[in-house]
């Protein structure tokens, strides 16, 4: 019987090498990227509800979520101008606080701070961190938070976990406030770069 000819081997390794290679890389790139094609058409979006408890300086140490870290400015025109707050509150799927050791669908984690003299404005950087058997995995906001503004959108800038390299919108609004100890953030996520 004739063999193959070296040139035919060659090729034939070749197609083998790039075909076993072929499937590493399909097993290592497991998630497929999907980019939404329209604003109307996020490819995931969630509403989700941050309860912010603010630390009261009194006696509400164990319910606070929430703590000034900076005083605010000399700056500050009764605007907490300079001022840092710094939290890990719970955030829900419906607006109801999370009653006894109910586990709250994330936490998010970050700080906003007061950044105008004139009138109250601010800026917020957030992680929310998903821990559930739903979810798994972190997604990253931030941006101008204009408090003059019903609703403000700030910027889904990247994510972990199921988020991972996701990218999007979160409309915010202020949903409930009781004085200055505690308010409900409504947050409307749409994302609009999914790997799934
Ligand atoms: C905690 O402080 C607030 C505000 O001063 C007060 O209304 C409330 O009754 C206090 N609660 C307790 C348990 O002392
Ligand atoms: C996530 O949940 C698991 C199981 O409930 C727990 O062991 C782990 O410490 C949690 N991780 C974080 C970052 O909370
Ligand atoms: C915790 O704070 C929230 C928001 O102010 C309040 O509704 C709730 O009654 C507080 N719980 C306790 C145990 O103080």
């Amino acid at each position: 019987m004739q063999g193959l000819a070296p040139s035919s081997k060659l090729s034939l390794s070749v197609v083998v090498v790039l075909f076993l290679l072929g499937l590493a890389s399909a097993a290592a790139h497991g998630r497929k990227r999907i980019v939404s094609s329209s604003s109307d058409e996020p490819c995931t979006k969630m509403t989700l509800y941050l309860h912010d408890i603010l630390y009261d300086v009194v006696n509400n140490t164990a319910n606070a979520t929430s703590a000034e870290a900076t005083k605010p400015t000399a700056l500050s025109k009764s605007t907490f101008f300079g001022e840092l707050v710094v939290f890990d509150d719970p955030v829900t799927e419906r607006n109801a606080l999370p009653v006894g050791k109910e586990v709250p669908a994330a936490r998010g984690q970050g700080f906003y701070f007061y950044d105008k003299k004139e009138s109250f404005n601010a800026w917020f950087g957030l992680s929310l961190v998903f821990n559930s058997t739903t979810h798994r995995g972190i997604i990253n906001l931030m941006g101008a938070d204009i408090m003059s503004q019903k609703t403000r959108d700030i910027s889904v800038v990247g994510g972990t976990g199921d988020f991972f390299m996701t990218r999007g919108i979160a409309t915010l609004q202020l949903d409930a406030n009781e004085g200055t100890a505690y308010f409900r953030l409504k947050m409307d996520i749409k994302l609009y770069e999914c790997y799934v």
